[in-house]
């Protein structure tokens, strides 16, 4: 038995090594590695000595990296076991540091989905024909592709050093890592086809032309069965889309009700408040600092992750999956489905954009900056990344062509005439919140004081005004949504085009609770706090001169329910 065993590992163990002289010969010699690696999967036990696993350590304490070795179920949903992991395991392969594009090679010039042409359809078909015929033990194939999301954002991997799970969703780590996953994805796309220019298109659904689905995810190969009909075109996107009217009792989606021209000017007004009035600060938009040894995510996402980009997801996603409207409603079945990519790459490019309208302002924190992960590139090496390496895209070699964002110029109005409003608000009573939390099963309405007033326009440049709603308490595995209004008249007219609305507060069914104790994992922090920057809305609202304002919080979702807040206060942030 034993010698048989033996015979066995020699005889493969000398395939190995001519297979690895050939490629020595016909390719860079990392390429090797990362073949070895696969081969590793079949005889681990042998090659595990020449393992890189102890190359993966570093130095400083709040940097975060995934531990390899760590694949265990995906936390995606509660009722379900869902295992993304790769076939073999990933810290038995051999990594490259990442090495930036040839400087001289021609910018892959990402197109908007509305105004690409037969040609490059033709190529992208291709291109991801190929890619879905692949079998999963490559890792270019489009079921590995769609489980990088899988394994990252419903934590699979443990941090290093830690039985806490990585989740890069909910904080800074959000707008770098999807950049990065798209980044070999759509390298790979293009190595498939021979063709060293291919860009993915983007989804602009931030502009009226591109707030429908677009017509070619609507066809083969990119069109996706598990999505809503009828939100298919003509029907215009709703970006604050919600999840069950709370008053109801089952588990379906609230359509707005507005026209499509309303729809489409409710959309402009949401986008300038996510990237404009309620974006003026690093951490407001990029989420908050999620740090190695921290036990758990800070979990407190930046203004666009909230919404549009988890409201989109719920949008796609299909109703016939009524707790979390896989594929695109919750994080681990979400880049099964093709429209995830053009998705994605409009997150990415307002990421751009906002930081071209704030002076191109960066994170300047090494234990952001150094953070990694590791991807396959579309040579089948894989790379340590780390996010000081995707923040500038033209030396990742791409660029977005420009569109108009007429939302830049969509700041709202009130819904009343501010004198009205005065009126009606001075006359209101105090509806305290309670010292344990409170629940949000009705709409919640609240005075909150306001340490300073009247600053100049220097203090509030350099200080913004943060209407802090601390101590969100999500229970468990539920999609909760609510949004927030300063010095409202009347909730229920209350949507986002009116310049009361501060914010909204999103979170896609988290389904951890049950893996997390099963695989002994330490839990997340659960408690969340919503920042929502609120200088402009008081100017635009006359209410910088008050020593309080009212807030409402209205909920928007079932979750809700069982959802509590601490309470609510004003900060500065600079
Ligand atoms: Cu990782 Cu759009 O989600």
């Amino acid at each position: 038995m034993e010698a048989k065993k033996l015979g066995l590992v020699l005889g493969i163990s000398t395939i190995v090594a001519a297979f690895t002289m050939v490629l020595h010969l016909l390719e860079a010699p990392q390429v090797q590695h990362a073949l070895l690696g696969e081969f590793n999967f079949i005889i681990p036990a042998m090659l595990k000595g020449a393992s890189s696993s102890g190359k993966y350590q570093q130095g400083k304490a709040g940097v975060l990296l995934p531990n390899l070795t760590s694949c265990h179920e995906s936390m995606g949903r509660s009722d379900l076991p869902v295992y993304c992991c790769p076939p073999m395991n990933q810290s038995d392969v051999a990594f490259i540091d990442f090495q930036f594009p040839d400087p001289s090679l021609p910018l892959r010039v990402r197109r908007p989905t509305h105004l690409l042409d037969e040609n490059y359809i033709a190529k992208y078909k291709k291109a991801i024909t190929i890619m879905k015929s692949l079998p999963d033990t490559d890792p270019r194939s489009y079921t590995r592709q769609a489980n990088l999301h899988c394994l990252f954002c419903t934590g699979a991997y443990n941090q290093q050093h830690s039985n806490s799970p990585l989740n890069i969703h909910r904080s800074w780590l959000f707008f770098p890592w999807h950049r990065m996953l798209i980044y070999f994805h759509e390298r790979i796309l293009g190595g498939l086809i021979g063709d060293d220019t291919f860009a993915l298109p983007f989804w602009p659904w931030d502009i009226p032309e591109g707030m429908v689905i677009p017509e070619m995810y609507m066809k083969a190969p990119f069109f996706h069965e598990a999505r809503d009909i009828s939100h298919f075109p003509p029907s215009v996107v709703d970006l604050d889309y919600s999840c069950t009217a709370p008053s109801s009792d089952d588990y379906g989606c609230f359509e707005s009700g507005l026209g499509p021209e309303d729809q489409v000017y409710t959309n402009l007004v949401m986008m300038y408040n996510q990237m404009v009035a309620g974006a003026k600060k690093m951490e407001l938009f990029m989420g908050c600092p999620y740090k190695a040894g921290e036990g758990g995510s800070c979990n407190g996402p930046g203004t666009l992750e909230l919404a549009p980009h988890n409201t989109v997801h719920k949008w796609v996603g299909s109703n016939l999956n009524p707790g979390s409207r896989e594929d695109m409603g919750v994080f681990y079945s979400a880049a099964r489905d093709p429209i995830f990519y053009p998705h994605h790459a409009n997150i990415d490019r307002l990421w751009e954009v906002w930081t071209k309208l704030h002076g191109n302002k960066v994170i300047t924190d090494p234990d952001w900056l150094d953070s990694s992960f590791f991807f396959y590139d579309e040579k089948l090496l894989l790379n340590k990344i780390r996010i000081r390496d995707v923040l500038s895209i033209t030396r990742l070699r791409y660029a977005y062509e420009n569109v108009d964002f007429p939302w830049l110029n969509n700041r709202p109005r009130p819904s009343v005439p501010l004198e009205v409003a005065r009126n009606v608000l001075k006359t209101r009573q105090n509806a305290k919140l309670q010292r344990n939390g409170r629940f949000l099963d009705s709409t919640l309405r609240t005075r909150v004081n306001r340490p300073k007033v009247r600053r100049t326009k220097k203090e509030k440049d350099e200080e913004e005004e943060i209407l802090v709603v601390h101590g969100i308490d999500v229970p468990e595995e539920r999609y909760v949504k609510f949004d927030v209004y300063v010095n409202v008249v009347n909730e229920t007219l209350m949507n986002p085009r009116f310049r009361e609305f501060a914010g909204t507060f999103v979170h896609i069914d988290p389904g951890v609770i049950r893996v997390a104790r099963e695989a002994n994992l330490e839990t997340l922090r659960k408690k969340t706090d919503l920042k929502l920057g609120i200088s402009e809305l008081l100017e635009d609202l006359e209410a910088d001169g008050d020593d309080s304002i009212w807030v409402t919080l209205v909920p928007r979702s079932k979750g809700c329910f069982n959802a509590t807040v601490d309470g609510l206060r004003i900060e500065y942030i600079r």
